[in-house]
């Protein structure tokens, strides 16, 4: 029997190339060996403030981008969180279950609380106990995320090791999958910060939807620094950044990287990678186009995907109450 996979992505802000290199590349890989469920975290995305109009684009948009970089829906399930109602369920009693210590322990909390103040919602801060719901509803054996997202794996990994502690054997233990290289994008404007979703400064992130010119710019502008040598040299936080994306996408190792551009500066270095990235994202941009043209086709997919994987949901959460003594 194949392993199960289960990962997830927000359906907010740009997605860029680190969610696209630190998970949805990585699950286009594992897709033949592993039984794969990859979700639409609509349910997560409501832990801050969204427009309904934009949320509800961007969960076809995320799903359209799922489609077009290879995910293929009769391999996987793909499916929309909201849709299947014991993923609230499970978070409920999974929160009855994880010490208030444990959740004040999560480094996202205290980063995305700390730039919210006193506007931050309750959902955020319990936002791992729905994460612990997602992965064990599916009795998960394996979940590919960027390095981010390590913590609360191990969270609910945790929870699940206390709740078959107190009620015997239920939930499998999850594992969280971290690539080697690629797990931490970081920001091209500043390469000392993760990219993320939410940063709006222009040069900050490469969208999976960027132009080719728009792709070339922002590469050609991002912040290095006053040598000139192309090495992999972790105390030039610039540069890697920049090699790591283009050892990510052609899969070549240091060694020839380094050989290739012995001799060349950043310049020659920058215009090469842009064109790796362009080549990179052109088939995906174009399934894109094809799979949205229509978008009964994605809310479909989506449908689908809930009527596959909500027979599993429930078959977890009947026992979950069952071992409780919920009615
Ligand atoms: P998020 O953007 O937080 O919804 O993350 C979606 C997925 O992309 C998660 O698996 C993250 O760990 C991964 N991810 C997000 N940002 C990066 C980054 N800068 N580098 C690598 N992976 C990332
Ligand atoms: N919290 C994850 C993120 O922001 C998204 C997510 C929600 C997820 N549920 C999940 C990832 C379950 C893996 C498994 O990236």
């Amino acid at each position: 029997m194949k392993k199960r996979v289960f990962s997830g992505i927000q359906p907010t802000g740009n997605i860029h190339i680190g969610n696209y290199l630190g998970a949805i590349k990585r699950w286009v890989s594992m897709q033949a060996n592993y039984d794969n469920i990859f979700c639409i975290v609509d349910l997560h995305a409501i832990t801050v403030l969204q427009d309904p109009k934009v949320l509800k684009a961007k969960i076809r948009e995320l799903t359209g981008l799922y489609l077009a970089a290879g995910i293929d829906e009769n391999k996987s399930i793909v499916f929309l969180q909201s849709h299947i109602h014991e993923h609230s369920q499970l978070a409920w009693i999974m929160n009855c279950f994880i010490p208030m210590g444990w959740m004040q322990r999560m480094t996202q909390f205290k980063e995305k609380s700390a730039k919210q103040k006193e506007t931050v919602s309750t959902g955020l801060f319990d936002y791992p106990a729905l994460m612990a719901a997602d992965i064990l509803l599916y009795k998960t054996d394996v979940v590919p995320v960027g390095e981010d997202q390590k913590q609360h794996v191990e969270l609910a990994r945790d929870a699940a090791q206390r709740f078959n502690n107190i009620y015997g054997e239920t939930f499998v233990l999850p594992e969280p999958l971290i690539a080697e290289v690629g797990a931490r994008i970081m920001g091209l404007d500043d390469p000392t910060k993760k990219m993320s979703k939410s940063e709006n400064a222009p040069n900050h992130a490469i969208g999976l939807l960027d132009t080719p010119d728009v792709i070339r710019k922002k590469i050609m502008r991002a912040t290095t620094d006053s040598q000139t040598t192309v090495i992999f040299d972790t105390t030039r936080p610039g540069i890697y950044n920049l090699l790591t994306i283009y050892q990510t996408l052609t899969g070549e190792n240091k060694k020839d990287i380094e050989a290739k551009f012995e001799g060349k500066g950043y310049g020659d270095f920058k215009k090469a990678l842009a064109e790796v990235v362009i080549e990179s994202l052109r088939p995906l941009q174009e399934r894109y186009k094809e799979l949205t043209a229509d978008p009964g086709h994605i809310d479909a997919i989506l449908k689908s995907g809930a009527d596959k994987a909500r027979p599993l949901a429930e078959k977890t959460l009947a026992e979950v109450k069952k071992r409780i003594g919920l009615g």
